[in-house]
């Protein structure tokens, strides 16, 4: 049965995916638990959203703030993001998602780029897309694309008049991706901690009290649903 506009997932979900560190504590355990919990429930929650037929999943994986943690807790995450990708570029073909990054990936470990590069690479003709953002942060990716655009205008490619919303949207690193409808922020914070600040104009926000790594498919239920009990206006009435 075709799913009807109330109960279809938005194409675009975005996720910040917060808690791990207090969920760790609450466990008496490691940080680093926290994330690698939270790394198993991106796994459920991504293949679910590919059950759902959501298009596009973005997720925050590691912020352009996030280097202030312990570097112990940096590397921590490193590693299971490694190891995430390598599954990812193994089971490739029976998972069939394509890999998209959003964010400076020129500051991670030249193995870790290296990963991101052939999981890009290696999924392109695949059509369920994740973004993960990695060394991201709105601003940035903003100042990346303004500094790329004066540079096209500097080289005669683009006049400064040209410059409109949709010109600018794809020179960021979301080009090509349609804006998310839904974002989602689980662990009970209310804040877009410089996440999609850009695409996020129209967005849903969503904020629910679980924590990250407990996460389940019931949860984002949870969320598709009152995104449908909103009333979207665009500004209009
Ligand atoms: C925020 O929780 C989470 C992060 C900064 C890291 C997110 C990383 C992962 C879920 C692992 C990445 C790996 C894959 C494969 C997706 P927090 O540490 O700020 O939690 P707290 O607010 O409770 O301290």
């Amino acid at each position: 049965m075709a799913l009807s506009e109330k109960t279809k997932p938005p194409r675009h979900i975005a996720i910040i995916m917060d808690g791990n560190g207090r969920w760790a504590k609450q466990r008496g355990l490691p940080r680093t638990a926290g994330h690698a919990a939270g790394a198993e429930a991106f796994r459920r929650i991504a293949n679910y959203c590919r059950t759902l037929g959501v298009e596009y999943l973005t997720v925050y994986a590691f912020s352009t703030e996030n280097w202030k943690r312990s570097a112990d807790e940096v590397a921590g995450i490193m590693k299971l993001l490694r190891r995430y990708l390598e599954e990812a570029l193994r089971d490739m073909e029976k998972n069939r998602v394509r890999f998209c990054f959003f964010g400076d990936l020129s500051k991670l470990s030249p193995d870790l780029q290296e990963l991101c590069c052939r999981a890009r690479k290696q999924s392109e003709d695949y059509d369920v897309q994740v973004n993960f953002c990695l060394n991201y942060g709105g601003r940035d990716e903003i100042v990346q694309a303004a500094r790329r655009f004066a540079q096209d205008v500097a080289d005669g490619k683009r006049r400064s008049e040209e410059l409109t919303e949709e010109l600018l949207s794809t020179y960021l690193y979301s080009a090509d991706v349609p804006d998310p409808e839904l974002i989602i922020r689980p662990s009970g914070e209310k804040r877009t901690s410089n996440f999609l600040l850009w695409q996020s104009a129209y967005s849903e926000y969503v904020f629910m009290n679980v924590l990250w790594p407990d996460f389940s498919p019931a949860d984002l239920d949870e969320a598709i649903e009152e995104y449908h009990r909103r009333n979207r206006r665009f500004g209009g009435v």
